[in-house]
């Protein structure tokens, strides 16, 4: 019988498209929702249903991934998990409750019920290149997904800010993994991703409202291309979404070996300074239409380092013309305008 995947996060921009992916390889996959509601929008999604999976898809409802035993009737069977359910930065979002503890304490909770499910061979776990780095990147210091930043000591119990929270929340959560991995020995193997901003379509969005505003990170890229200023800095470095999917699906099917990494980063360097350029190249129409306008979107500079992952699964990563041009074309879609 064909390997049963549990994947988290299948209600968000990157798990939809692991999703898909997974289901175009002919995998069986259980997704966890937090609610029957959120479970029925993927089962009903267009693309979903022109894939027509059938029994091959099964929704199994967690509310809270953090409280004991929410898990064991999600990991029944499985055999790889993709753990990628966690918190983005959303504004008005608190910072303990809706970004650090379900992150470390969700993650945590994955890793402990797993040692009771010895059909379990593999657990792959979305973190970030922000978990790579200290809170002010230093882009003289090329850093690469095995890199890990000393966690807060002792642990938070508020926050400045809500991004704070979120890059310290993803350096935690990779220490506690590797920590949890050295102690238990799992019978298991684990690995990180550490995606750099993602961008490209998000079939999970209906319309073009949904595209602009409610899109995880494709929303700065929209409101910098819809002539709206973001107020800070975004991290220099990119994956596109198509990418970011593969990538998944082939690490969560690598070999564990002495020699294979259990890091693997998925991230192009970038400065957000081109990105209108990129607009009026392939959008002159509907630069002049008024439908895109420019908005500033200042870049953090940083060097990141992926080319193992490039090495290691056989390919090389989009450029970012590219997801600009998919995020661009899909929104031009919902408004019924010609992307031509
Ligand atoms: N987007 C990026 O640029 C980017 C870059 C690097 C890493 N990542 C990481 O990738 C993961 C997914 O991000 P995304 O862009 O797909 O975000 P997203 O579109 O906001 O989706 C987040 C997913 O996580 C689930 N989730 C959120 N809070 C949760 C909680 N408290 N308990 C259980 N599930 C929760 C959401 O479920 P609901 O639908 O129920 O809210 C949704 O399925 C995150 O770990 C994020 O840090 C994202």
């Amino acid at each position: 019988m064909p390997s049963l995947i549990l994947i988290t996060g299948a209600t968000g921009l990157i798990g939809f498209r692991a999703l898909l992916e997974l289901l175009r390889n002919n995998y069986n996959v259980r997704f966890t929702a937090r609610s029957e509601a959120k479970a029925q929008k993927v089962l009903t999604n267009s693309v979903i249903q022109d894939l027509a999976p059938g029994e091959r898809l099964t929704p199994v409802i967690v509310p809270d991934m953090t409280v004991d035993g929410a898990l064991d009737a999600a990991l029944k069977d499985v055999e790889y998990i993709l753990h990628i359910g966690n918190p983005v930065p959303v504004p008005g979002f608190d910072p303990i409750t809706q970004v650090w503890e379900p992150t470390i304490k969700g993650t945590a909770n994955l890793l402990s019920t797993a040692l009771k499910f010895p059909t379990i061979k593999r657990i792959v776990i979305t973190s970030s290149i922000v978990g790579n780095m200290p809170l002010l990147p230093d882009p003289t210091k090329t850093v690469t997904a095995a890199s890990r930043v000393p966690s807060p000591s002792p642990y938070p119990t508020s926050f400045p800010d809500l991004f704070q929270s979120y890059v310290l929340t993803k350096i935690t959560e990779a220490n506690e993994t590797d920590a949890f991995v050295a102690k238990h020995n799992p019978h298991f193997s684990v690995a990180h991703i550490m995606p750099g901003y993602v961008f490209g379509r998000n079939e999970l969005c209906l319309t073009a409202e949904e595209i602009r505003d409610e899109n995880s990170s494709n929303r700065y890229l929209m409101g910098s291309i819809t002539g709206k200023d973001l107020p800070f800095p975004l991290h220099g470095g990119y994956v596109h979404i198509d990418d970011l999917a593969k990538v998944h699906v082939q690490v969560m099917c690598l070999e564990p070996t002495p020699q294979m990494p259990s890091n693997f980063g998925a991230c192009t360097d970038i400065d957000y300074s081109n990105l209108f350029d990129i607009v009026e190249k392939n959008f002159p129409q509907q630069v002049a239409d008024g439908t895109f306008a420019p908005g500033k979107l200042p870049t953090l500079p940083m060097s990141y380092d992926s080319s193992e992952t490039e090495a290691i699964l056989g390919f090389k990563f989009r450029p970012f013309e590219d997801a600009v041009v998919d995020v661009a074309k899909q929104y031009l879609e919902k408004l019924g305008k010609d992307s031509a």
